[in-house]
C-alpha cells in the first residue's frame, strides 16, 4: 500500500526520521574515545528522563523481558519472597520471571482494567512482621490493559507500613511519556526497553538503580553473568562495556534523548495526555467502552477498547490490517479476543491520531460494528481544537 503504514500498537511505534538517520551512520570502535563520549552523553540523558540524580543507569542489549531478569537477578536470591502486584498480562510475566529464578512470589492480584490499590500493598506489608518480603514488584503502566498504577501512592504505602522491601518498577510503557520520578518516589530499580517513549527500535534493556539496590546486589545470590550489572558499571565508568554493545541503537538513543530534551519532559507528558484524552473521547463517542473504568487510572500511552458483544477483537484486528494496513494491539491473557488497543506514544501528533481514529472507525464499520461514522473523529477534533497544545495556543 502506498504511504506509510499505521503502526498503532502500543510500541514499538514509528521511529522518527532523525533517529533513523542517526542510526544509519558508520559504526565506531566501541573501545575508542568517541564511543566513551557517546556513552557518557547517553547515560546523562537517561538520568534526566528517569528524573534521577542519585541513581545509576545500566543498559544491555536485550528487551523489556531481559530488563525484568536483570532487575531480579541482581537484587534477589533464590528463596526470597516478593510481593508481586498483578493486574494484567505483563505484570504476571514479571512475576513469572521471578518464579523462574526460585523467588517466592506472593501475588496481590486485582482484575484487568484496575490499578494496584496502595492500601492493599500496605495491608500485605503490615502482615509481614518479620520482613520476609524482600521486594515489591509493580508496573507503572500495564500495557495489556492501558492502566496506570499510582507509583507514588505505593511508595507512600510502603513507608506507612515501615517496610524495608526494595521497590522494583516496570516503566516500559510509561518512561518518557508519563511522568515518572525515580528519586522522588524512592524507586530502587526502574526498568524499560527503548521501543516505546524512547522512540527507538527494540533491542535494549535499560535500568535505573538506587544505592539501596546496589547494596542489595552485593549479597544477592541469583546466578548471573550477562545480566550482572557490576562489571557493566565498572567498565561504563571507563567509557566501555564488558561485551560488544548495540552501538547503532546508542546512536539512535543519543538523538531521541536530544529530541526529548528539546521538547522538554513536561511538554512530552502534556502531549501524551492530550493525545490520550482525545483518543478516549473518540472511543466513547463511537459508543464503545474503555476497559479502564477509573479515569484517573487511564494510561496516556495506549487505550484499551472493549469489543462489542458478539465480535472477536482478534478477527477485527486482522480485518483492519488487511483493509487499511493499520496495526492495532490485540487483547492479551484474560482479555484475548475481547479488546483491542490503540497505541498513542512516542513521536506522535494530532493528525496521526486523527488518521488512526479514522482507520478504526472505518474498519469497525466495515467489520459490521454498528457505530455512527465520524462521531469519534468529531469528538477527538473538537477536544484537540479546544485544548491547549504545547505552544499554549490551541489551534
Ligand atoms: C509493561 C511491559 N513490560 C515488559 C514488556 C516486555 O518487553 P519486551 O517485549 O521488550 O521483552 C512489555 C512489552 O510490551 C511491556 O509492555
Amino acid at each position: 500500500m502506498p504511504g506509510r503504514p499505521f503502526l498503532q500498537i502500543p510500541g514499538p511505534a514509528l521511529v522518527p526520521e532523525r533517529v533513523v538517520r542517526a542510526m544509519s551512520q558508520s559504526l565506531i570502535d566501541h573501545r575508542g574515545p568517541e564511543f566513551a563520549g557517546l556513552l557518557k552523553e547517553v547515560l546523562k540523558g537517561l538520568k534526566n528522563v528517569f528524573q534521577t540524580s542519585d541513581g545509576e543507569i545500566v543498559l544491555y542489549p536485550g528487551s523489556g523481558t531481559g530488563a525484568w531478569e536483570a532487575c531480579l537477578v541482581n537484587t534477589l536470591s533464590p528463596g526470597d519472597h516478593v510481593l508481586g502486584c498483578v493486574n494484567g498480562h505483563f505484570s504476571a510475566r514479571f512475576c513469572q520471571t521471578a518464579s523462574a529464578h526460585g523467588i517466592q512470589v506472593r501475588m496481590l492480584e486485582v482484575p484487568y482494567g484496575v490499578g494496584i490499590p496502595a492500601d492493599l500493598v500496605e495491608e500485605h506489608l503490615r502482615t509481614d512482621k518479620n520482613h520476609q518480603i524482600k521486594a515489591v514488584l509493580a508496573l507503572h503502566s500495564e500495557t495489556s490493559t492501558g492502566v496506570t498504577t499510582n507509583i507514588a501512592g505505593i511508595r507512600e504505602a510502603m513507608d506507612r507500613a515501615g517496610h524495608p522491601a526494595l521497590f522494583l518498577v516496570d516503566v516500559v510503557s510509561s518512561l518518557a511519556s508519563i511522568d515518572f520520578r525515580f528519586d522522588e518516589w524512592k524507586v530502587d530499580v526502574a526498568l524499560t526497553g527503548p521501543q516505546k517513549g524512547l522512540m527507538l527500535p527494540p533491542g535494549m534493556a535499560i535500568l535505573a538503580i538506587s544505592r539501596k539496590a546496589l547494596k542489595a546486589s552485593q549479597s544477592a545470590k541469583c546466578p548471573r553473568f550477562f545480566w550482572d550489572w557490576a562489571p557493566v558499571l565498572e567498565r561504563n565508568a571507563r567509557g566501555e562495556f564488558p561485551y560488544t554493545p548495540a552501538t547503532a541503537l546508542l546512536f539512535g538513543l543519543k538523538e531521541s534523548l536530544a529530541m526529548l530534551a528539546e521538547e522538554g519532559l513536561p511538554n512530552v507528558f502534556r502531549r501524551h495526555n492530550r493525545m490520550a484524552e482525545a483518543c478516549r473521547r473518540a472511543v466513547l463517542a463511537m459508543g464503545l467502552k474503555l476497559l479502564v473504568k477509573n479515569p484517573d487510572e487511564c494510561s496516556n500511552t495506549l487505550t484499551a477498547v472493549c469489543m462489542p458483544d458478539g465480535f472477536d477483537s482478534d478477527a477485527y484486528i486482522a480485518h483492519a490490517h488487511r483493509h487499511l494496513e493499520i496495526s492495532l494491539g490485540p487483547g492479551l491473557g484474560k482479555v484475548k479476543g475481547k479488546i483491542f488497543r490503540i497505541g498513542h506514544l512516542g513521536s506522535f501528533n494530532e493528525l496521526e491520531l486523527l488518521g488512526a481514529l479514522a482507520g478504526v472507525e472505518m474498519t469497525l464499520k466495515s467489520f459490521g460494528v454498528n457505530i455512527p461514522l465520524g462521531a469519534g473523529l468529531a469528538a477527538a477534533e473538537s477536544y484537540l481544537l479546544h485544548s491547549a497544545s504545547n505552544t499554549g495556543q490551541g489551534l
